[in-house]
């Protein structure tokens, strides 16, 4: 069972409210339950993970993009998975044939938004988009994978909304707080919620089939304005 968890996010920035649907680790998983939830928003937002790099595996994972972008404007920010693949340029290949959009250090504008993807850049020999990003008008959102890089590099930079996952809520929660997470280890401070300007989803699959304890796989519906 999948948890939709709502949030109401003020920038004061926009003059149409949007409403956005964030589906983070997806990893492949099944989406037949997202589908319906398609039907009353402004875009689909992926911030990372939606294959499972061992395999790899992402049949599954094209195939929701495809269904998602008939309907709606679907925006993928690479997450550690995806930069992991061996044939990364295949994939992206296969991203833009199912008709979403790709983000890597990049920003597109939709509308009133801008919505970029920060992963990481020095790692990969990429230009940091941030200063060109924070210089975009609008209402500035950004899909940053790891929740844990918001305190170091994002919080004090000019961004209206951070949308995280990849802790997978720390996996077990107990008096609401996860017990692990990839580059968090132990007792992680970032796993689910709000910090600051980011909401990180508790991820909508896991990759490996350990159990989640009181940690329900989470889509975020976003309404903006
Ligand atoms: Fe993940």
């Amino acid at each position: 069972m999948r948890k939709i968890t709502g949030y109401a996010w003020h920038t004061g920035k926009l003059q149409k409210p949007v409403r956005l649907l964030v589906v983070s680790d997806l990893h492949d998983g099944k989406y037949a339950d997202i589908l319906p939830l398609l039907s009353d928003i402004d875009a689909l937002l992926l911030p990372g993970d939606l294959v499972i790099r061992y395999g790899p595996f992402y049949k599954r994972g094209i195939a929701f993009l495809r269904e998602a972008a008939k309907t709606v404007p679907t925006f993928l920010g690479v997450g550690n998975h995806e930069t992991r693949l061996k044939n990364f340029d295949g994939f992206v290949r296969q991203v833009e044939e199912a008709g979403a959009r790709i983000l890597f250090n990049t920003y597109e504008r939709l509308g009133e938004l801008v919505i970029g993807c920060w992963y990481r850049p020095r790692n990969y020999g990429h230009e940091d988009m941030l200063p060109a990003f924070e210089a975009e008008a609008g209402c500035r959102v950004l899909m940053s994978h790891r929740p844990e890089d918001y305190a170091p590099y994002l919080a004090g930079r000019d961004i209206d909304l951070v949308l995280s996952g990849h802790a997978h809520g720390g996996q077990v929660r107990l008096f609401n707080r996860g017990l692990f997470a990839p580059g968090q280890g132990l007792f992680p401070q970032y796993t689910k919620g709000v910090t600051g300007r980011m909401i990180i989803s508790a991820g909508a699959g896991d990759h490996i089939p350990a159990p989640r304890i009181n940690n329900s796989r989470e889509i975020l519906r976003i309404d903006l304005d």
